[in-house]
């Protein structure tokens, strides 16, 4: 088990944003794959006002939530959730740190979720246009008034981490930054979260790894698989509507020319079965070849790496549907050798 101030929390969660964006799965599947989250362990489950699709269904993520928790009944999970984003309905993502509308944001969040108190609430992203003290003063308000129980900042700097645990009079729960094993630029937040006691949430944390596997859980080709809807996989899952092939890159090069894990220009290594150097895959290597001797995924594997980064670090991988969130899971109790997390190159932004 893990922590999160105060709660114990499953190593692994669930990040429900691919419920409700472009590409969603209907409801059904929605809710099943929430309820497989449960029933495999998990008690933490990531979600924002933000996450949803077109205009004018704000929540949708959170109702969605709510709906299949009530189903399942008597579920200890924490849900945690965010403000201070929009979406507009045309694909992009706006930013309001406003502590007005923060509030106003909490509180209809708190319908929508239907509890009393938000288990862990936190500033989705800072606000260039509104000070971060006075966004972060927002929850602390919060906080006291009771409306949450925890409260925790995103898209974060190590400077914005110390100042919102002041700010906060020590009571920081966690801190979400984007992180996996290809994009490690939040390295420096995780060690701060590290020495201040403070959860840290990877988010994307199969950072491509799950696009740069040649195979799905069934064996079939990532390549020819449908999603859920139908729509390519190449119009799914990023964050900003950009396809796979140009995000999760530290640089935003695409992956076919950027750098591997230790640093050997992709382009001049050999790959696992001898397929040509540029496939999606080939930065992830030793992911691979782990996951192969284990026999188990390379998403799981890499999940196990984000673990054995240290105590306080609890991924919240994205999944549509019941097979992958059981499998990410299950990386809670993949315990990586020495030698493997040698191997696997363990020590962040090395
Ligand atoms: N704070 C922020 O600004 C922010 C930004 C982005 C994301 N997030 C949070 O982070 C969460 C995760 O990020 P993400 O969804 O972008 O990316 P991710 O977790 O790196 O990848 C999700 C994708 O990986 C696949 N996957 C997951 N587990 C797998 C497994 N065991 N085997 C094979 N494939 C697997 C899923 O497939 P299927 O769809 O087939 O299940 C899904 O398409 C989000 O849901 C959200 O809660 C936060």
């Amino acid at each position: 088990m893990r922590m999160i101030g105060d709660v114990k929390i499953g190593p692994v969660g669930l990040g429900a944003m691919p419920l409700s964006i472009e590409g969603r799965p209907d409801e059904a599947r929605a809710v099943a794959t929430i309820h497989a989250a449960v029933e495999a362990g998990v008690t933490l489950i990531d979600t924002a006002d933000s996450y949803h699709w077109h205009a004018g269904e704000a929540g949708h993520n959170e109702r969605l939530i709510a709906r299949a928790l009530s189903a399942y009944g008597g579920a200890e999970v924490l849900v945690a959730t965010k403000g201070g984003r929009g979406r507009p309905g045309d694909g992009s993502w706006t930013v309001n740190g406003d502590p007005r509308h923060l509030r106003g944001a909490c509180e209809a969040s708190l319908r929508r979720l239907g509890v009393e108190a938000i288990g862990l609430y936190q500033l989705h992203k800072p606000d260039p246009a509104v000070p971060f003290a006075d966004s972060v003063g927002a929850l602390r308000d919060l906080l006291d008034e009771g409306k949450i129980r925890m409260a925790g900042i995103s898209n974060v700097g190590a400077d914005q981490i110390r100042e919102a645990a002041g700010v906060l009079g020590g009571r920081l729960a966690s801190a979400q930054n984007r992180f996996s094993p290809a994009v490690r630029e939040a390295a420096d937040t995780l060690a701060v979260c590290a020495d201040l006691g403070v959860a840290f949430l990877p988010w994307s944390p199969l950072g491509g790894i799950s696009l740069s596997a040649l195979d799905t859980l069934d064996g079939t080709p990532l390549t020819t698989r449908g999603t859920l809807d139908g729509a390519p996989p190449s119009t799914r899952d990023t964050l900003d509507g950009a396809p796979p092939s140009t995000r999760d890159t530290l640089d935003g090069a695409p992956p076919s020319t950027r750098d591997t894990l230790d640093g050997t220009p992709l382009t001049t290594r050999d790959t696992l079965d001898g397929a040509p150097a540029h496939t999606p895959r080939r930065p992830f290597q030793v992911f691979h070849e782990i996951a192969a001797e284990r026999g188990v995924s390379p998403q799981r594997v890499c999940l196990a790496w984000h673990l054995a980064l240290g105590p306080h670090v609890i991924p919240i991988p994205g999944a549509t549907r019941p097979a992958t969130i059981r499998d990410s899971a299950a990386a809670g109790a993949l315990t990586l050798t020495a030698d493997e997390l040698a191997r696997l190159d363990l020590s962040p932004g090395a």
